[in-house]
């Protein structure tokens, strides 16, 4: 029995399990696809991958007639023994007694061929793409990386909650919400047949889990969830997609930005401790030696630096004013801008810091108002290479504050009614942050673009499949 299979239908073991488990000179079977192969006078070697682990296995085929089918893409199952290798690279290899070709490949066809593809070409062809090394490593990041985040919750006593997709509020306030509408009605319009919205009012695709997750907070104390969020921004950047994922916490009874600071950091250096063996994997040039290096220092400082928005806009003025090196002016009151965050972390903190306390009037609608009446009790962290990995704040639990923010910011009361009422009815002080998944994903790995640390990127102009 494995867990509650009934046994006689066990799954047979995977490429890893094959690799990393004991067995020696016994008669074994592996399902995958050919990466390579290479004949060598009467022996071939293939590499089979099942994705299982970025190392395939090595067959070795010893019978000319039945390595002459094999080709490279094709789904093979091979029956033979798992024995310990004489060659180089590899402990174990599959003597092959028997081959089976599940599914063919034209190796002259096929899109992924051996050579460096690029990355354009790649995500052309994005429905094959996982089959590159790269995108499956990235695959197998994701995956570990959600299961580390989620033990790390769960230890802290957080409840993982699924909340809705669609929703009638816009949680940013930014107007980067895509609308749902069904299909107009086919037949004409009439009286009672008029076309009208499907929930009767407009709906859309959430940009953030974070009102739901407050609402779910009130009663469970401490909750998150891992969630798909979507943004209509058209930023083309190597930092943005219209559909990413984000892991969002919300927890009450906190009172201090620097709490909640200490959650994320706490949950980031998990993440990349436990993480390790894929970021090496990825580690192969010289560009990505220097990302191994930053993340070597985050996790082993102990105390990621905070520093205020306001002490952040001097620091950034000084050097300004001494090397003129910025597009943008740093100002009081203006936005950090991309070149501003990276500076911060790689240059001035020389690892992640926390930007805490932003002008209120540069932030969301539901941020604590701090008692200068001025800024937020808000945190952007930045990290060296990539910039904003995650935002967060405390919440404006005083009905009449969050009253004023939302006329601040130009947002319609009546909308956000049922979120002012969490105030009413036993309100606490709580807070929370969102981080983006697959920034962090591009963090660890040190691939450049978010579009290859998710499977089916979507961006302003692109959902190929
Ligand atoms: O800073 P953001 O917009 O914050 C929120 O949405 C809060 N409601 C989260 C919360 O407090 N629960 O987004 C949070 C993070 C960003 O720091 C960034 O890492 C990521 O989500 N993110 C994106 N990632 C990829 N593509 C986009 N278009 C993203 N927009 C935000
Ligand atoms: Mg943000």
């Amino acid at each position: 029995m494995l867990g509650r299979i009934p046994s006689g239908s066990l799954l047979p073991p995977t490429i890893r399990q094959l690799l990393g488990g004991t067995t020696s000179n016994a008669r074994v079977q592996v399902n995958g696809w050919i990466k390579s192969v290479r004949r060598q006078k009467n022996i071939t070697f293939a590499v089979i991958s099942d994705g299982s682990s970025a190392k395939g296995i090595q067959a070795v085929i010893q019978n000319g007639s039945l390595a002459k089918a094999l080709t490279n893409g094709a789904s093979v199952r091979l029956g033979g023994t798992l024995a310990d290798s004489p060659g180089k690279g590899q402990d174990k290899e599959l003597r092959v007694e028997d081959v089976e070709v599940v599914g063919e490949c034209d190796p002259a066809a096929y899109p992924i061929q051996k050579q460096a593809l690029s990355t354009e070409y790649l995500r052309d062809n994005c429905h094959l793409r996982a089959r590159t090394n790269t995108i499956a490593e990235m695959l197998r990041l994701r995956a570990t990386t959600s299961d580390v985040l989620q033990h790390f919750f769960n230890s802290l006593g957080f409840c993982y909650v699924h909340t809705p997709i669609t929703t009638s509020s816009d949680c940013e306030g930014a107007g980067e919400t895509f609308r749902i509408t069904p299909p107009a009605p086919s037949e004409p319009a009439t009286e009672d047949n008029r076309p009208s919205e499907f929930f009767g009012h407009p709906a859309y695709l959430t940009v953030s889990s974070q009102l739901h997750l407050e609402a779910l907070a009130t009663a469970l104390s401490r909750v998150y969830t891992l969630s798909p969020c979507f943004r209509a921004e058209r930023s083309l950047t190597n930092r943005h997609l219209s559909e990413f994922w984000m892991l969002e916490a919300e927890w009450a009874f906190t009172q201090s930005v620097n709490d909640v600071c200490s959650v994320v950091e706490g949950a980031v250096k998990d993440v990349l401790d436990k993480t390790q063996s894929h970021a090496q994997a990825f580690a192969n040039d010289a560009g990505r030696s220097r990302i191994l290096e930053y993340l070597q220092t985050a996790s082993s400082t102990p105390v990621w630096t905070r520093l205020s928005y306001s002490d952040a806009v001097t620091e950034l003025a000084k050097y300004q004013a001494s090397a003129r090196r910025f597009q943008f002016e740093p100002a009081w009151g203006k936005p950090l801008q991309s070149e501003h965050e990276r500076w911060l972390a790689e240059e001035l903190v020389k690892g992640p810091v926390f930007v805490t306390d932003y002008p209120a009037s540069l932030k969301p609608f539901y941020m604590r108002l701090n008692d200068d009446g001025k800024t937020v009790a808000c945190f952007d962290l930045l990290v060296p290479h990539l910039g904003e990995l995650v935002g967060g704040s405390l919440r404006e639990e005083r009905g009449d504050l969050l009253d004023k923010a939302l006329e601040n910011h130009q947002l319609d009361k009546t909308q956000y009614g049922w979120y002012s009422e969490l105030r009413k009815y036993g309100g606490a002080p709580h807070g929370g942050f969102g981080l983006g998944f697959e920034r962090l994903i591009s963090w660890i790995s040190g691939i450049e673009n978010v579009r290859e640390c998710i499977a089916m990127p979507r961006w302003a102009g692109r959902m190929l499949l």
